[in-house]
């Protein structure tokens, strides 16, 4: 079998939500009967939307630029010489600060990383828990944790499914920061947790940006034309997002100031699945 059984059970049609068959190489939806491939272990889940060419709506046509944006300085920048190493060593260091504020290494049950990219996340996790990875550009390893390709906006997961989310340095690369949460809060167990480190921007843009602001219903601002996120966040944009569907919301801030870690539970509502 190529899906591991319990992987299997998670799983879901990203445009039905019904639930997948494996026959042979392939996963088929038990409602609409698409198929998707398993490449290297990793079932290909995107929306259909997005697994042909160019998607026909304007803001993902915007995400996917961003989305090459990222490869290209992924490959221009993780190539293990001395920026890679330096990003590198800044980005170890964070993640171990979030692992510590959200005692990940305690975490037990089923958790999902959103934006999982090469799921480094896994070395600081503890015995305990049954990670699963997903990512629109996922970077497995052999022998390495399960990972599914898709998009947080279109999880490809049962409801109720998760002990806990995760998701660090990837809201602001979601087509929507906002419908990426409705998203998490499906997929999360009623008494789960949801863990957020995010980069953020400095405090008083807001009022530098005047009438740029998208304002609260739209939590952030958009990413200069040339950048690989989509959306700018800062703190009270994080707040804003989570405080309504979290009875819970813990926030810290990493040494360096430019990160924040959130960590949120007591759901309020599942999630409008948009
Ligand atoms: C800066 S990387 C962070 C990777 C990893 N979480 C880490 O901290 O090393 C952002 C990740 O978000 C992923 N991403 C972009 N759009 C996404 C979406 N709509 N849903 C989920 N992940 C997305 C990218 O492919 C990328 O792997
Ligand atoms: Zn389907």
């Amino acid at each position: 079998m190529s899906v591991p059984a319990y992987l299997l059970d998670l799983l879901v049609c990203p445009d039905c939500r019904a639930p997948l068959g494996e026959a042979g190489a392939t996963l088929t939806c038990s409602q609409c009967g698409r198929q998707f491939a398993v490449a290297d272990g990793v079932p290909e889940l995107l929306p259909a939307e997005l697994a042909a060419g160019t998607p026909p709506d304007p803001a993902w046509q915007t995400w996917a630029g961003a989305l090459d944006r990222l490869l290209e300085w992924r490959r221009r920048t993780w190539n293990g010489g001395e920026t890679s190493q330096m990003y590198q060593r800044v980005v170890r260091g964070v993640q171990a600060e979030f692992v510590a504020h959200c005692q990940l290494a305690r975490a037990r049950g089923t958790l999902l990383d959103v934006g999982c990219g090469s799921a480094d996340i896994t070395a600081a996790l503890g015995p305990e828990c049954r990670y699963v990875g997903v990512d629109p550009l996922p970077l497995p390893s052999p022998g390495g944790p399960p990972m599914v390709r898709g998009v947080g906006e279109r999880l490809p997961f049962r409801e109720a499914a998760f002990d806990l989310v995760l998701t660090l340095e990837t809201l602001d690369h979601c087509q929507s920061p906002p419908g990426t949460l409705a998203e998490i809060l499906r997929v999360l167990k009623p008494g789960g947790a949801l863990c957020v480190e995010q980069y953020v921007t400095a405090p008083g843009w807001r009022e530098r940006l005047g009438r740029w602001w998208r304002g609260p219903s739209a939590p952030g601002r958009p990413a200069p034309a040339d950048s690989p996120k989509v959306t700018l966040l800062d703190v009270p944009d994080l707040l804003t997002l989570l405080r309504p569907a979290f009875a819970e919301v813990v926030v810290g801030r990493a040494t360096q100031g430019s990160h924040v870690f959130v960590a949120a539970r007591g759901k309020r509502h599942g999630g409008s699945g948009t």
